[in-house]
């Protein structure tokens, strides 16, 4: 049984560094539920941050001092969220044994599974569970994460330079997961959806590709096909400042997907139009086609799913107007926009805040509802 405090003051806050933004997120539990009772988000200077790995941590340690002046966050201790090439989930299957075996077999056992040495790497696992096989064989389902050590590292470094503890790190994938669908055992409460279902997370320097069967996201995979990757394309189409595109994206977006139909301010030149969307649309089926194939792999890797056909779309990227709708007929699915505030309620104090950033808050609520679980 888990317990639910009531009244409790225990918060957790969780701490989103991202490519453009870091974000934080402090949440409480509140009778039955959770409030998101601080939220805020600062610009970092590009650079910083390339495709989810801190290059340069001073400039990342002030952006989070900046946050914590400017957000009514209170509080030092903080989970932080890993995105990156560096960072690899992979669920496994091995023979049958206790936890405290596997803690030690797991060292020998990863080097099979992951692409990085384990030497240089920071290992974590946890039991999905076990079954046995048509041979009577007792197996169990494990779900390995590896992490670059340096990697972690600058994060630590980052934070601490901030003046805060890290105390916990988590898989970003884990946490947008987590707000979407609700925290439980091992990591959603409802285990018996049997329909595997995509959520893709845009953002600007990667997305977040995962895939939550039986419960459990079984399947995540980062590509640096994102929003950045999306304004560089009219950049170059155009010989733009990657300023002058971001708007120009922004404000022009896709065309409606039936009907061709698009929605632009009338202060966009118009001979504009047809340049950005035509080479939005490239890339938006170039980052079909990726998705398409991360979806298909895991497909390969399972025989319990033949299809997913719902996707959970989130991440400020996804605002890129039409987008949804060029997923749903790329993917063959049915794509809704997650809601980051399903599990929690944002107080009067967050509302604002965190309601303008309903589509890029969800890594920040998602890591402090982890840090409350623990
Ligand atoms: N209305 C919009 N239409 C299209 N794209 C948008 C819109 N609003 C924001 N974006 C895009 O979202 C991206 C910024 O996302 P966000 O701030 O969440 O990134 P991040 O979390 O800092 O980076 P990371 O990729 O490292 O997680 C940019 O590419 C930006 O162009
Ligand atoms: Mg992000």
């Amino acid at each position: 049984m888990s317990s639910i405090s009531f009244g409790s003051s225990s918060a957790a806050i969780g701490l989103d560094i991202g490519t453009d933004h870091v974000r934080v997120a402090q949440v409480k539990p509140v009778g039955a539920g959770f409030e998101l009772s601080g939220y805020g988000s600062v610009e970092i200077p590009m650079g910083a941050v390339v495709e989810g790995e801190i290059v340069d941590v001073d400039a990342v340690s002030s952006a989070i001092k900046e946050l914590w002046r400017r957000s009514n966050v209170h509080g030092k201790n903080v989970a932080i969220g890993v995105a990156n090439q560096k960072v690899i989930v992979r669920l496994i299957d091995l023979p049958f044994m206790e936890r405290a075996e596997l803690e030690g077999a797991i060292q020998y056992q990863a080097q099979d599974y992951i692409p990085m040495a384990v030497e240089e790497s920071i290992l974590d696992f946890q039991i999905i569970g076990d079954y046995m096989t048509p041979g009577d064989e007792h197996m169990m389902e494990v779900l390995l994460v590896a992490a670059h050590r340096e990697m972690i590292g600058n994060a630590v470094a980052a934070v601490e330079g901030a003046g805060l503890k890290l105390t916990q790190i988590d898989v970003s994938s884990f946490a947008i997961v987590r707000a979407l669908m609700g925290m439980g055992q091992p990591v959603l409460a409802s285990s018996d959806d049997s329909a595997a279902i995509g959520v893709i997370h845009v953002s600007s320097g990667i997305t977040n590709i995962t895939v939550v069967d039986r419960g459990v996201p079984r399947f995540n995979r980062i590509s640096s096909l994102a929003g950045n990757q999306f304004t560089q394309a009219i950049a170059n189409v155009l010989n733009l400042t990657f300023d002058e595109a971001e708007a120009l994206k922004v404000q022009v977006g896709l065309p409606d997907v039936e009907s061709g139909v698009s929605d632009v301010p009338e202060c966009v030149d118009p001979s504009l139009v047809q340049p950005v969307q035509d080479s939005l649309e490239r890339e938006v089926n170039k980052f079909i086609a990726e998705v398409r194939r991360s979806l298909d792999y895991y497909l390969t890797q399972t025989a319990q799913v033949r299809t997913i056909q719902r996707i959970l779309l989130t991440g400020s990227g996804a605002q890129l107007k039409n987008l949804a709708g060029y997923l749903e007929k790329g993917l063959q699915a049915r794509v809704e926009v997650g809601d980051p505030f399903a599990f929690v309620k944002p107080s009067s104090a967050a509302q604002q805040v965190a309601i303008a950033d309903r589509y890029g808050s969800v890594v920040a609520i998602g890591l402090a509802m982890g840090g409350l679980q623990s």
